[in-house]
């Protein structure tokens, strides 16, 4: 359910609720006091703010934050103000992250409805509180019964804005709370165990946002998948009782200025194959279709924004699982490029199921095609499970992705396709051999995913930690964000839709 989002020009003094947050810009001078618009609060309060942020030092810096009872002197019962730096620094990114710091304020609060007070000057970004206000309510807790069950929901938000609203004002929180509903959907769907969520499920799960959002979908079972020729998506999920499947929905408005194609790889469970895993931690395989949930939710984030822009969505969905029919190690497979692949560890599957489904979004000549993965532990290693890495063959759209990460405020860093490293996946028997050696491993899997991309241009973005979605790290928690992409690929979008 969205949060039922009130919005009005109101001083914090006067916004009633169970836990009121207010942005604090942060404070100048010698000795910095609240700012004016607290002081009503304050004097209700015989002047224990004031004496409290003195004491704490509270000056409004980013990070900062600062919580006290009201003991029924005002009209919301907890108050907490919440830095937001200096006003300078101030963007979408930083205003997403404020309103996602509150909505978690509240749930921690255990509050049913929230206050959230914006500092004159940030009613630009409502569509920022919008978006936050989803991410930072955002719990997975549909699996709990009886007393596990949460007794109380965030339901209800009044955002206070320091000055006059312009009459799109609540047309802009809406829009932010449909781009924050679907980055939401991408967490369910990466949440869900593989009970629950296998290549069935999933693209079922895509043929219902299809539905919901007027988009086109084509998805093909698995004897549609082997007569087409996609051998590489057959040889990763034919050791399953699950069949694979491959989803390819589409937005495709009249006078799109671009096309781009979104590819992910949805492995609904990675048990390695019958290069099996270690026990410990093999549960985490669980979000290994994080990419694939990433562009099926981007394309409800996509009908919510219409962009002028074609965008395309294929996610490749097999579950990997040893068996009697699985493939093995030392298997050579054909492709639906072509090109024939060494298999040399069957939990290298991802870039398998990715290189038919990157042969496929080449046939749609697209201006870009842009894949994510949670492809390699190598990746996770180098960038901790809070940043995705990603890889370019293209200076132009390098240039491009950058500059929407930078909007987007998520944490994605490039890597180097280096040559070097390019000879690991020549094989002695095949076209291409499908992995390297240990090192730079996430590396030589771009490498191996641009023998089937050819020349079109291309973004490859090996994704952060999956486990982190679930059980957000500290980082993640301040943040409000996903780590994922979902947002980064937006900005992207509505870039070339300018
Ligand atoms: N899904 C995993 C990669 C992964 C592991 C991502 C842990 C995030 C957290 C992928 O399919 C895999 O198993 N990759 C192997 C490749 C290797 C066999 C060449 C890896 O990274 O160890
Ligand atoms: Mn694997
Ligand atoms: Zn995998």
């Amino acid at each position: 359910m969205p949060l039922d989002i009130q919005l009005r020009a109101a001083q914090p003094m006067d916004l009633a609720a169970d836990v009121l947050v207010i942005g604090v810009l942060q404070l100048t001078g010698k000795s910095p006091t609240l700012p004016p618009s607290l002081k009503p609060i304050d004097d209700a309060l015989g002047g224990a703010l004031s004496k409290l942020a003195a004491r704490e030092e509270f000056t409004g810096k980013r990070e900062q934050s600062l919580s006290v009872g009201t003991l029924g002197r005002l009209p919301a019962d907890k108050v907490v103000l919440v830095g937001l730096g200096d006003r300078r620094s101030i963007g979408a990114g930083e205003v997403r992250t404020f309103a996602a710091k509150a909505a978690r304020a509240g749930n921690a609060e255990k509050a049913k409805s929230l206050a959230l007070s914006l500092p004159a000057g940030l009613e630009g970004h409502l569509r920022a509180v919008g978006e936050g206000l989803e991410l930072g309510a955002y719990r997975f807790t549909k699996y709990f019964t009886g007393d596990r069950k949460p007794k109380t929901e965030l339901s209800t938000v009044v955002v206070g804005a320091g000055a006059k609203l312009k009459p799109n004002a609540k047309a802009l929180v809406v829009l932010g709370q449909k781009i924050g509903a679907a980055v939401n959907l991408s967490r369910d769907l990466s949440n869900e165990p593989s009970n629950e969520i296998y290549p069935e499920t999933l693209a079922a799960a895509a043929q219902a946002v299809a539905k919901d959002h007027g988009l086109k979908i084509e998805v093909f079972d698995f004897e549609e998948i082997r007569r087409r020729g996609m051998k590489l998506i057959d040889a990763v999920g034919r050791g399953s009782t699950h069949e694979p499947r491959f989803v390819h929905m589409s937005w495709t408005p009249r006078g799109a200025k671009r096309k781009l194609v979104f590819v992910g790889k949805g492995i609904t469970f990675d048990s390695g194959g019958l290069s099996i895993k270690p026990a410990a931690g093999m549960g985490e395989m669980k979000h290994d279709m994080s990419g694939a949930a990433n562009v099926i939710a981007l394309m409800a984030a996509v009908a919510a924004v219409k962009p002028k822009v074609e965008v395309h969505a294929i996610a490749a969905c097999a579950e990997n699982m040893p068996d009697g029919n699985a493939y093995r190690p030392g298997d050579i497979w054909g492709s639906l490029d072509g090109k024939t692949v060494e298999i040399v560890n069957t939990d290298a599957e991802g870039r398998l199921v990715l290189a038919d489904a990157l042969a496929f979004a080449r046939t749609l000549t697209p201006d870009a095609i842009i894949d994510n993965a949670t492809l390699t532990g190598a990746c996770v290693v180098a960038l901790g499970n809070t940043c995705s890495g990603w890889y370019s063959n293209d200076a132009g759209l390098a240039r491009e992705f950058d500059r929407a990460v930078d909007e987007s405020g998520e944490q994605m860093w490039r890597m180097p396709l280096l040559e070097d490293l390019r000879e690991q996946v020549k094989s002695e028997v095949a076209d291409v051999k499908q992995a390297g050696d240990r090192w730079g491993g996430s590396i030589t899997a771009a490498h191996f995913l641009r023998e089937f991309v050819a020349d079109a241009k291309w973004i490859h973005c090996d994704i952060a930690g999956p486990a982190s979605i679930e059980r957000p790290t500290a980082w993640m928690q301040a943040k409000g964000a996903t780590g994922h992409g979902l947002l980064t690929f937006l900005a992207m979008i509505e870039r070339a839709s300018k």
